[in-house]
């Protein structure tokens, strides 16, 4: 197998397809056509009417493959899909299908200690024939994988980001749910950050300006000077799933202070690290960060250039999705063991 590097889309031989059609989820297929055949008229297009989910499969050392929380990944696509007013799939289905997937592409799952995994994207579309601006009759839910390496930047390595004065969610918008809209918001602050040469932008609160929400398409956390793991809290923001997890590893493996809270940017020196965390972004290390004219440098010693307490986290987390460390209960679904149909 070649080396996986990066975060780009290759066509895997198989992927799911299952259509909701008459009020009912009809039989999934696996396909080998990588093209989807849609009405012109179908509402993902026109309105926006769909939504996704990434999670990642793990080749451990012993061979076998780990899914990372599919239960969490299956929950979130539950909301997205109620406030897009979409048909979702239960838990227990949306777990069958991502380990009937990562089965069927099983020799695309990166080598153990490469550091590259199997992206799982899955996706719901509102499709059929519907002009007016309501919830289609037919979706389709799709799940494709892809080998993947680092989002950012290769390994563990610190980046640095801007603010930008665009928002990429309304307070009481879409930000919460997995919405294509809100990536299509998007783009253009992403390209604008890239032109200035940093990595990407960070998104502020779209209420005051005042606090940090996102770290491009992933989440914020900031260790202060007392070692408490701080993360912001806020409606439009999307529940990060790293995320989480990463709160419940400071404070119970750790044994750190941790909290949910604003983050202010004019406050940045409360944090001696801050990091971006997401299942593309892994934990990236933030080394600096630009408001307006004033550029905000995290001062790690010569020795710990990634920050301390981060490293320990990424050594944490990834030494669970890959099977070093033993898990907190029901983190990891081995793909083996769980039957690949309901
Ligand atoms: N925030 C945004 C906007 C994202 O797209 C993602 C990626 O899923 C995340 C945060 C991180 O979420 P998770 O850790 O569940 O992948
Ligand atoms: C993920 O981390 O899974 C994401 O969905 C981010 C992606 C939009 C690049």
């Amino acid at each position: 197998m070649k080396s996986v590097t990066g975060f780009v889309y290759s066509n895997s031989p198989l992927r799911y397809l299952q259509y909701f059609k008459d009020g009912a989820w009809q039989p999934s297929v696996l396909s080998d056509n990588n093209q989807l055949t849609l009405s012109e008229a179908a509402t993902a297009l026109h309105y926006g009417q769909q939504c996704f989910e990434g999670l990642k499969a793990y080749r451990a050392a012993d061979g076998t493959i780990n899914l990372f929380r599919p239960d969490q990944n299956a929950q979130r696509m539950q909301a997205s899909c109620a406030r897009l007013l979409m048909p979702s799939l239960t838990v227990d289905a949306f777990i069958a299908a991502c380990v009937q997937v990562v089965h069927a592409n099983e020799s695309l799952v990166p080598a153990y200690g490469t550091g590259a995994s199997l992206y799982i994207r899955a996706l719901m579309l509102g499709i059929g024939d519907t002009l007016a601006v309501k919830a289609a009759d037919e979706y389709v839910f799709c799940i494709f994988v892809c080998p993947v390496g680092s989002y950012f930047e290769d390994g563990i390595t610190a980046v640095s980001f801007c603010t930008t004065n665009f928002d990429r969610a309304a307070p009481v918008g879409t930000g919460a749910a997995k919405a294509g809209g809100n990536y299509a918001a998007s783009l253009l602050p992403n390209k604008q950050a890239l032109g200035q040469g940093f990595k990407d932008c960070i998104y502020l609160d779209p209420q005051t300006h005042t606090k940090i929400e996102e770290v491009g398409a992933a989440n914020f956390f900031g260790i202060t000077h007392h070692n408490e793991f701080v993360t912001p809290k806020s409606a439009s923001i999307l529940p990060s799933i790293t995320k989480y997890s990463l709160l419940y590893l400071a404070e119970h493996v750790l044994g750190l202070a941790v909290a949910e809270r604003d983050c202010f940017i004019d406050n940045l020196d409360e944090f001696k690290e801050a990091g971006a965390c997401g299942t593309a972004a892994v934990i990236t290390p933030i080394k600096s960060i630009l408001h307006e004219d004033k550029l905000h440098q995290f001062k790690h010693s010569n020795e710990h250039p990634i920050g301390e307490l981060t490293q320990k986290l990424y050594t944490l987390l990834t030494g669970i999705q890959f099977g070093d460390i033993n898990p907190p209960q029901g983190w990891i679904v081995k793909v083996e063991q769980v039957p690949q149909a309901l």
